[in-house]
C-alpha cells in the first residue's frame, strides 16, 4: 500500500505492506531511530509519536491509519520551543535520560503538560509509569516536571503558577 502523511512538517509518501506498523515505517523507511522497539505491546512509551496532536505509542499504530496524518517525531520535535522548555526542566531537577527513553520521557510530559499545564504529584508519577528506568528517583521527576511548567508558563505567559 502506498501512504502519503506528514512527517516532521514536511509531506512524504511510502510504500509499506499492509501489516506494517507506525514504528518500523520510521525506523525502516525514514532512518528516524529516536523511537525504540521496547515492550512493543503499549506499555513502555519508548516508542512514543505525536500522531495527530496526541502522543501516542507507534507500536500501536498500524500502517493503515497512518493515511494522511501528521506524525512529529522526537527528532522533529527537538526543534520546538516546547522541547527546550523540557530539556531545561529536567537539567534543572536532574532528571537523566538516554537514548533508549528520551521519547518516552520527553513526550510523557508533553502529553501531561498539553492536559493539565500544573499536574499533581501523583498524575505525574502516573504518566511516567509504563516508562523502565531506575535512573531517576521518583521525587527528581516529580521536579522535573514542575520546573519544566514553570519554564513553560513563563515562556508562554511572562509568569509561572
Ligand atoms: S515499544 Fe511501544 S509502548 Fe513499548
Ligand atoms: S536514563 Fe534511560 S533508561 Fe534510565
Amino acid at each position: 500500500m502506498t501512504l502519503d502523511f506528514i512527517l516532521n512538517g514536511e509531506d512524504v509518501v511510502v510504500k509499506t505492506d499492509a501489516s506494517g506498523r507506525l514504528i518500523d515505517i520510521l525506523r525502516n523507511h525514514f532512518k528516524l531511530l529516536g523511537a525504540k522497539a521496547g515492550c512493543l505491546s503499549g506499555v513502555c512509551g519508548c516508542c512514543s509519536v505525536i500522531f495527530n496532536g496526541k502522543v501516542v505509542p507507534s507500536c500501536l499504530i498500524p500502517a493503515f491509519r497512518i493515511r494522511g496524518s501528521e506524525i512529529v517525531t522526537i527528532e522533529g520535535f527537538s526543534k520546538y520551543d516546547e522541547y527546550q522548555d523540557i530539556r531545561e526542566g529536567f537539567s534543572q531537577s536532574g532528571v537523566v535520560t538516554c537514548g533508549y527513553c528520551d521519547a518516552g520521557k520527553i513526550l510523557a510530559v508533553e502529553s501531561l503538560l498539553r492536559r493539565n499545564i500544573r499536574p499533581a504529584p501523583e498524575e505525574i508519577l502516573s504518566a511516567f509509569m509504563g516508562i523502565k528506568c531506575r535512573c531517576t528517583e521518583p521525587e527528581s521527576l516529580i521536579a522535573g516536571v514542575l520546573a519544566t511548567s514553570d519554564i513553560r508558563q513563563r515562556r508562554l505567559y511572562g509568569r509561572s503558577a
